[in-house]
């Protein structure tokens, strides 16, 4: 009887039975294969998640569109596998752009939004005739610009700060008043910026946009925001005859991080949108498209980050278990406080408080802290779960440390989906000078006393050598 795939290894640990036989195999399988630290996604929760939330919309929508926000995770497979399940793309930079078209997006499929485009990436955006989701007035006279010099027309939406706090962390709030983030519906900004674009003969206008946030596990902020984009949208035909051909209410659905949590589910979200909806279209008079674009959602479940622990430590406050990846491999701990579940694989110790610390000289570079865990030896695998979004994709090669590998697990398969960062990467493009030579007796701790300085011998004055 062939014994468990890698999939249900992953899955024997999303449902905290680390230590049975299917995690067990899947997780020594991949690491003898691939090595440690590793980032492994489970293809099946992928399309699970996309199903999951297209199916809570469809239902209840004329037009839904789903958009995929490539900033969650950039991996070329991951991406081309959502847009192969019927996702666009939502991108910020010139790069994302790139790994979108990479990935087979056509030009149209694509959303680029970012607070500060510069002049390239404006121009590439509308050559290959992505939706510019504009976020000031400043750079929509820049984009007019960019479209008029190249014979086109750009085709815009303006991003829009609703005003609206969705109660999640602050460094991924972004729908409040005071953020960096959008067009201010406060004051009249967004009506004026869609007033001055429409007098622009270059421009398009397509839609409306906002992005409250990020891990939103509350409603109320989406369906004040929403009110809010809708009534805007009526006051956009009524009073400047705009109709726009489609309404983004952004992504930021959260994922539960905790083992028994339940989360905010598209289910819920959609039908909490959905009156508010079925009101707007009756008053408006016409039917847009409704964007959603979630990142996170998609990818964040499906994501494992695997580590083998170096050590074991006792202090006399706590036990430390160092393992060889660190906020350098997943920043989400060290830089929001973020809780990722921690697995100890194959041991049934009764739990102690342990601290997973990382193998990054920082105080702060702790991946867990005082969880009830069986205690690891080393050589043990520990596995963070709902590493998929915003772990590889904030990841760096701090402490001179490589990036690690990504693997996409489908069934009992596992593709590698980008190799290993090696040392030589690290340094590829340094440009180093010849090395200089070192002086004599500064090394630290010598003991020897530097060389005197021999006398040169008195030159006459005004007798200098080449004079
Ligand atoms: N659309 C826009 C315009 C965004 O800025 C974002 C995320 C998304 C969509 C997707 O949001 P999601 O559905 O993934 O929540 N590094 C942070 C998250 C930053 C999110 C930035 N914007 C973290 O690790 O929690």
């Amino acid at each position: 009887m062939p014994g468990p795939t890698l999939h249900e290894g992953l899955e024997a640990l999303r449902a905290d039975r680390a230590s049975e036989p299917a995690a067990v195999r899947a997780i020594t399988r991949l690491a003898s294969e691939f090595g440690t630290p590793l980032y492994v996604y489970d293809k099946a929760t992928i399309t699970g998640q996309f199903r999951a939330f297209r199916a809570a919309f469809a239902p209840r929508f004329s037009k839904p569109s789903v958009l995929y926000a490539l900033k969650a995770n950039t991996n070329g497979a991951l991406v081309s596998l959502l847009r192969a399940e019927g996702a666009s793309a939502e991108v910020v930079s010139l790069g994302e752009i790139l790994a979108a078209v990479g990935a087979g997006y056509r030009g149209d499929e694509i959303l680029f939004t970012s607070s500060s485009k510069a002049p390239e990436e404006i121009a590439k955006a509308v050559e290959i005739g992505a939706v510019v989701n504009v976020d000031s007035r400043d750079e929509l006279e820049q984009v007019a610009a960019h479209a008029e010099a190249a014979g086109r027309k750009a085709r815009i939406s303006f991003r829009i700060n609703p005003g609206v706090d969705p109660h999640t962390l602050h460094q991924i709030n972004t729908g409040i008043a005071e953020s960096k983030f959008g067009l201010h519906l406060e004051g009249g900004l967004a009506r004026a910026g869609y007033k001055r674009a429409k007098e622009l003969p270059s421009i398009r206008i397509e839609g409306v946009h906002c992005h409250i946030g990020s891990q939103i596990t509350e409603i109320e902020g989406y369906v004040a925001t929403a009110r809010k984009m809708l009534s805007f949208v009526r006051e956009l035909k009524e009073e400047l005859s705009i109709r726009v051909s489609f309404v983004d209410l952004g992504g930021g659905l959260g994922v539960p991080y905790h083992d028994g949590e339940e989360g905010l589910t598209p289910a819920a979200l959609a039908s909490a949108l959905e009156p508010l909806w079925r009101r707007f279209t009756a008053d408006a008079g016409y039917e847009p498209e409704l964007w959603m674009e979630p990142g996170r959602f998609f990818v964040g479940p499906a994501g494992f980050l695997v580590t083998r622990v170096n050590s074991v430590k006792e202090t006399p406050l706590k036990v430390f278990v160092n393992v060889n990846a660190g906020s350098n491999t997943l920043l989400r701990p060290a830089m929001y406080a973020a809780h990722h579940r921690a697995r100890v694989v194959g041991r049934t110790g009764a739990p102690e408080a342990l601290d997973i610390a990382g193998d990054v000289c920082e105080t702060g570079d702790i991946l867990a802290a005082e969880r009830l865990l069986p205690r690891p030896r080393a050589g043990d695998f520990v596995v963070f779960l709902d590493a998929g979004a915003y772990g590889f994709s904030m990841a760096s090669t701090y402490n001179a440390r490589p990036l690690p590998p990504e693997i996409l697990v489908d069934g009992d398969t596992a593709t590698l989906i980008r190799r290993r960062g090696t040392f030589d990467d690290l340094v590829r493009d340094e440009i180093r000078p010849s090395p200089a030579p070192r002086t004599k007796g500064a090394s630290v701790g010598s003991k020897r006393e530097a060389p005197r300085r021999r006398k040169r011998p008195s030159r006459p004055p005004g007798k200098r050598r080449g004079a």
